[in-house]
């Protein structure tokens, strides 16, 4: 099979990121959509920019929020399908962060904030746009505008991880010429991603040779099957705290964090990363929800983030949602729902521990810890069936998913 580029694999490596949707519509509180579903007319939306302070915005606050969740990464939106860029667009429009009141290129901010906390930068754009009338009427003049805004991307800010492109879905018909746009990007950032999201209704599609990796979008990412690939693309899922994008003041329906930590485990079942987003507040302010949750993460990615970053799909299989991954002379053993233990009048938990049987395992396992408080488990092998006694998890906690290291002769 085909190997990982140097930068697809440090991708992979990486297996944690965060989102960020902030723009306009944040002001409105009603999800980033909002100037299709409830708007319609430009000239009444783009005054939004006119109140547009970014006096919250605490670039540096951002990705310590990032950090202590775990991430390695951070995809913001420089410019979604409303057409206002946070960064300066050096002279191509006047909807952009510099011509606000905000006054300020917030790109140029962000990824400071990257460089000085060892956070990769990566710039989500969209290619669908609302605002500029060449998307509609002049589809040649308006790419060359998608592409110069691009090339400041990739001639403005240093060093970028990559760029993360969304809505050639919205035009599947029309030529993208992304020979062009994707050229651009090489010539200047020649070791950038290039990821193009192709939407809900095509997960893990390959749209393009150039394309690093695949997306999906919301639920569980699959398997790629890459016999057939002739470049090594990786795959990457982008999941919303709650059920939008941009912040929705009147969407309750967030995620738990038991959810949230079984999602990043069910990527990297697969090899794929987690892109989790957060949707920032109308001047930029992080919801104090969002960063409780991404918090907890990061409470769990201390005791277990070696799993995650390390731990590469492995074949084997398992009854029930528990899994293997490959590490470095070992093997991570996922195990799901273990619940805390206790005594039985006072804890409810602990009801799925036991012994649990794995198959398929080639490696020859020479002891096996859990990772939070390096409790040995009893196990037995005989050829490739492992048998492991879990233990619940001990009173005064409750994980999640624990995970044990197997390490391997
Ligand atoms: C969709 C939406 C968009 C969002 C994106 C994130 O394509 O159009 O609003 O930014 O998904 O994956």
């Amino acid at each position: 099979m085909v190997k990982p580029s140097k930068r697809v694999e440090e991708f992979e490596k990486m297996g944690f990121g965060m989102f960020v949707h902030w723009g306009l519509y944040s002001q409105l509180g009603r999800g980033e959509w909002t100037y299709y579903h409830h708007i319609r007319d430009m000239n009444e939306y783009k005054k939004l920019k006119d109140t547009f302070t970014a006096e919250d915005f605490n670039a540096e606050e951002m990705v310590l929020t990032a950090k202590k969740a775990g991430c390695k990464y951070i995809t913001l939106t420089t410019r979604h399908h409303e057409g206002f860029s946070l960064y300066d667009t050096c002279g191509l429009s006047v909807f952009d962060a510099p011509h606000s009141p905000c006054g300020r290129d917030l790109v140029r901010e962000f990824v400071d904030a990257c460089n000085k906390y060892d956070i990769v930068p990566f710039f989500y754009h969209t290619t669908l746009d609302w605002y500029n009338k060449d998307y509609v009427n002049d589809f040649e003049t308006y790419l060359e505008y998608l592409r110069k805004s691009v090339e400041i991307l990739c001639t403005n800010y240093g060093k970028i991880g990559g760029l993360w492109f969304d809505g050639n879905w919205n035009k599947p018909d029309d030529d993208w010429k992304l020979d062009e746009l994707y050229g651009t990007i090489r010539k200047h950032q020649p070791e950038a991603m290039i990821i193009n999201n192709t939407g809900l209704g095509a997960r893990g599609e390959i749209c393009h040779p150039e394309i690093d990796s695949v997306t999906f979008e919301q639920g569980r990412p699959t398997p790629l099957n890459r016999e057939k690939m002739s470049k090594y693309v990786s795959a990457e899922m982008c999941y919303t705290l709650n059920d939008h994008w941009g912040i929705g003041y009147s969407d309750f329906n967030y995620k738990s964090p038991k959810e949230l930590v079984e999602c990043l485990c069910d990527c990297r079942k697969v090899g794929a990363n987690l892109l989790l987003n957060i949707g920032p507040g109308p001047q930029g302010n992080i919801i104090p929800m969002q960063r409780e949750l991404l918090s907890i993460i990061g409470d769990w990615m201390n005791i277990f983030g070696e799993a995650i970053y390390e731990g590469k799909p492995y074949e084997s299989h398992s009854i029930g949602k528990n899994f293997i991954l490959k590490g470095d002379g070992c093997l991570y053993i996922f195990c799901y729902d273990l619940g805390p233990e206790g005594m039985k009048d006072v804890i409810v938990g602990g009801k799925y521990k036991g012994v649990y049987a794995f198959s398929g395992i080639k490696d020859k396992v020479k002891s096996i810890k859990w990772l939070d408080n390096k409790e040995e488990l009893d196990f037995a092998q005989d050829g490739e069936n492992l048998m492991v006694n879990f233990t619940g998890s001990p009173y005064g906690t409750s994980y999640l998913v624990r995970v044990a290291k197997a390490v391997t002769v």
